[in-house]
């Protein structure tokens, strides 16, 4: 069942209260809790209430164009899709929803190594630019294939997922034995036994999986392999350190993700949009910064862009559309963001998002 779009509720924060109605129970704690004591995951969200704005007046902002430019492509808003996995536990239409839902206006979709649609599927049904997100597998062979194929169907860029060497401890998973079920499998790998989530009796099914097939032993090496395997822009999301945005420019990287995994991997570490800056001032703009955790509202949008992101990933939020409209919920939660991000730069006095900078901002206090 969808709901008619002018239902849909008015903001991203009420479509997670919409959607829990509407989730089994660990579906939706799969999808909205985050590791042990859930420090980063509130961090992520909380950190951006630290960020205030000084905004300019008397601009003619009539015209706002949110129009964003990566890998010489132009892309209708700075507003990606983040890779999330197992989408057709929310609704039966699943990756497909999503891919016609971020069409719609042509916004960016990663989908995900572990989606519950084969690549193949979800690139058919992409009309907006699709990258793979990979995680490298014990068993390279899979992962190469897997490479092959998002190349076949036109995928724009590889996103390398680098902070999963371990699955993250996630409670709430673990207690509700988080798996599956019959009904839907990770499609990429059907046919073989990386398609099911193994059933446990004390722990989460993508722990396991997790433990058994990916590679924990992956090195900055992997980063000039997958480039020379698919030929495609490789985009390393996860960075949580400047060292590692460094790192990552030296290794070849044509983008790197700030990213702490939405608050489900290592618990405590630091909200993103703190650790923004410090990147963006080591990456010294030789490649692209995207960031992702805890956006919920345009505005959040506006303040990464101040502190020098690119471009930004959303993740829960369009699952919670997804669950409550499929894909018209998908460009639902789409369409709100871009119209506050649009009436945020009009309020700020900023038409273009190249000019959305540290200008923009109140002096952000130094913390040491
Ligand atoms: C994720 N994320 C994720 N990342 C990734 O690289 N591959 C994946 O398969 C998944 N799967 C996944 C499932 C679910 C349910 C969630 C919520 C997240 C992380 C995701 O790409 C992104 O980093 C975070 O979701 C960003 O934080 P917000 O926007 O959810 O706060
Ligand atoms: C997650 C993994 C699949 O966050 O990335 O659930």
């Amino acid at each position: 069942m969808s709901t008619e779009p002018s239902t849909f509720p008015r903001n991203l924060v009420e479509c997670q209260a919409a959607a829990r109605e509407r989730l089994p129970h660990p579906v939706y704690e799969y999808y909205a809790r985050g590791a042990e004591d859930e420090v980063t995951l509130e961090g992520n969200t909380r950190a951006f209430g630290d960020v205030h704005f000084r905004p300019r007046v008397l601009v003619d902002v009539s015209e706002v164009d949110l129009s964003c430019t990566l890998f010489g492509e132009r892309l209708p808003s700075p507003v990606l899709l983040a890779p999330t996995a197992f989408q057709r536990l929310c609704h039966p239409e699943g990756e497909v929803a999503t891919a016609r839902g971020a069409g719609r206006r042509g916004h960016l979709m990663v989908a995900s190594t572990m989606a519950t649609t084969r690549i193949e599927e979800i690139a058919a049904h992409a009309a907006g630019p699709l990258w793979l997100q990979l995680y490298v597998f014990r068993t390279r062979s899979l992962t190469e294939d897997l490479v092959r194929r998002a190349v076949e169907v036109g995928c724009r860029a590889i996103c390398l997922t680098v902070d999963v060497p371990v699955a993250g401890n996630r409670e709430h998973d673990a207690r509700n034995h988080f798996t599956l079920g019959d009904e839907v499998e990770i499609a990429n790998f059907a046919g073989y036994v990386q398609s099911r989530l193994p059933e446990q009796d004390r722990d989460s099914g993508l722990a396991a999986f997790i433990r058994e097939e990916f590679d924990p032993s992956l090195t900055w090496e992997s980063v000039a392999w997958l480039r020379r395997l698919g030929n495609l822009p490789v985009v390393v999301k996860g960075i949580q350190h400047p060292a590692d945005a460094e790192q990552a420019v030296e290794a070849g990287a044509d983008a790197i993700v700030v990213s702490n995994h939405g608050g489900r991997q290592l618990d405590g570490a630091e909200p993103t949009i703190r650790l923004l800056p410090d990147v963006v001032a080591a990456v010294k703009g030789r490649i692209p910064v995207l960031m992702d955790g805890g956006i919920r509202r345009g505005t959040d949008v506006a303040k990464a862009l101040c502190l020098g992101a690119r471009a930004v990933l959303v993740g829960r939020p369009y699952l919670w559309g997804l669950t409550l409209g499929g894909s018209a919920g998908v460009s639902h939660v789409l369409d709100t963001l871009d119209a506050e991000l649009q009436r945020a730069m009009a309020l700020l006095g900023a038409v273009r998002l190249t000019e959305l900078g540290p200008d923009c901002l109140a002096p952000i206090p130094r913390r040491h």
